[in-house]
């Protein structure tokens, strides 16, 4: 009985390791299947832990929701959403944290990996940081005043990021509506889903850095930009004043930047928008479009962002992954393989 029972433990031991080696050479993409209720057995206050620590970073820093919501789309359009943008740079690899878009720029990198570290309290091993990405950001719009929606789950973490790629995708503030309608199009998003998303610009904040262009030298003009409202323009010259201003003092991206409300929108048809890319959205007629039908109702835009955001949530690269331990790192570096690690990492990229 007992030796018949340590054979069987041990055949089922061999037959695991098997596994493991076939699954190990197995080199192939791989999509996860993401559902509602994805860590409900495994992790059931994942979600609730996530929670936790959005609002209570929210009452330290309220601009902490802004930046922590940014990162799904940061993360989505760079392969996939995968976390790919919160590796930190490895002598052998240069990650997508020091990009054009998202260098100086993306902050709160702290409150991910506060609920990572909480979540490795409760449940080793088990959510992915893309996962509390997802998360993060509805809680964010939650907290904000926004909508609620149900996120599915079950991503896995990147082996790799890349900064060229980032550099490649990420559009700038000066990109026009018809680079960002073909850029959303290469994603299966619409111009009703460009413009919903854009209504993330409803909280938080933008550099002097990123506006500074089109307060003194629209498309290389000279001039400022002619769609801006004067009056607008007069407070964003006071802050970010050329030559010598600073341009790292913040503009708030709309007028309520703390509420997540569709006041952007009339912030937009008032020309008070605060980026060229937001303020384009009122030139081209398919995108002006929805900017006065969400400036007029609250609730159309509510439905139409929660969509683009499970659209976006939906990307995928089809590369393998695993469940970071440290977001920042991934786990053959964490586990002290550091050789082993950098050589594998060399290779997937
Ligand atoms: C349509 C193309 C987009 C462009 C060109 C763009 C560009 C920018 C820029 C330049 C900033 C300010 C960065 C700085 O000066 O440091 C910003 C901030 C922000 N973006 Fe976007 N963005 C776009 C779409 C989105 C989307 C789809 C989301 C979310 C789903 C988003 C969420 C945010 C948030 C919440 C902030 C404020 C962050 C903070 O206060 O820390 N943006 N964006
Ligand atoms: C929009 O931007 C693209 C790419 O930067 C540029 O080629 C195009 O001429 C611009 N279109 C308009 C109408 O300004
Ligand atoms: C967009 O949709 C097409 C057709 O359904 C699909 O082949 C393609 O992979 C999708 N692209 C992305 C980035 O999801
Ligand atoms: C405005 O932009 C154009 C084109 O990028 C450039 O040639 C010109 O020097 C700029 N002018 C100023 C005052 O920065
Ligand atoms: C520029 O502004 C930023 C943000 O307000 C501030 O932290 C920094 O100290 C300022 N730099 C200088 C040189 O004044």
């Amino acid at each position: 009985m007992f030796s018949t029972s340590t054979a069987t433990i041990s055949f089922f031991f061999f037959l695991l390791i098997s596994l493991a080696a076939i699954h190990a050479g197995d080199n192939g993409p791989s999509y996860s299947k993401l559902r509602h209720g994805y860590y409900s057995t495994t992790c059931p206050d994942a979600e609730i832990t996530v929670k936790n620590v959005i609002r209570k970073n929210m009452i330290i820093d309220p601009r902490s929701a802004a930046s922590v919501m940014r990162f799904q789309f940061h993360d989505c359009f760079v392969n996939g959403c995968d976390a790919s943008m919160l590796l930190d740079d490895t002598p052998n690899m240069l990650g997508e944290k020091e990009s054009l878009s998202n260098g100086g720029s993306l902050r709160s990198y702290e409150v991910i990996d506060e609920a990572k570290a909480n979540l490795e309290q409760i449940c080793p091993g088990v959510v992915s940081c893309a996962d509390i990405i997802i998360m993060a950001a509805r809680d964010a719009v939650l907290f904000s005043g926004g909508p609620d929606w149900a996120v599915k789950l079950g991503r896995k973490d990147s082996l790799t990021a890349s900064q060229k790629d980032s550099d490649d995708i990420m559009p700038t503030p000066r990109a026009n509506a018809t680079y960002l309608l073909n850029l959303f199009q290469k994603f299966n998003l619409s111009a009703k889903d460009l413009v919903a998303l854009s209504g993330s610009h409803s909280i938080g904040k933008a550099r002097c850095f990123s506006i500074v262009f089109r307060l003194y030298n629209q498309s290389g003009s000279g001039l400022p930009d002619p769609a801006m409202n004067p009056e607008y323009r007069k407070k964003l010259d006071k802050l970010c004043p050329m030559p010598d201003g600073n341009l790292s003092v913040t503009v708030d991206l709309d007028s309520t930047p703390e509420l997540f409300d569709n006041q952007y929108f009339k912030d937009l048809v008032n020309g008070k928008g605060s980026l060229n890319s937001d303020q384009t959205l009122f030139t081209l007629p398919e995108t002006r479009k929805y900017v006065e039908r969400f400036s007029r109702g609250e609730k159309e835009f509510y439905e139409a962002f929660v969509k683009g955001m499970i659209r976006l949530g939906d990307l995928q690269s089809g590369r393998s992954g695993e469940i970071r331990r440290n977001c920042r790192v991934v786990n053959q570096l964490v586990l002290g393989r550091r050789t082993e690690g950098v050589s594998r990492k060399t290779s997937l990229t």
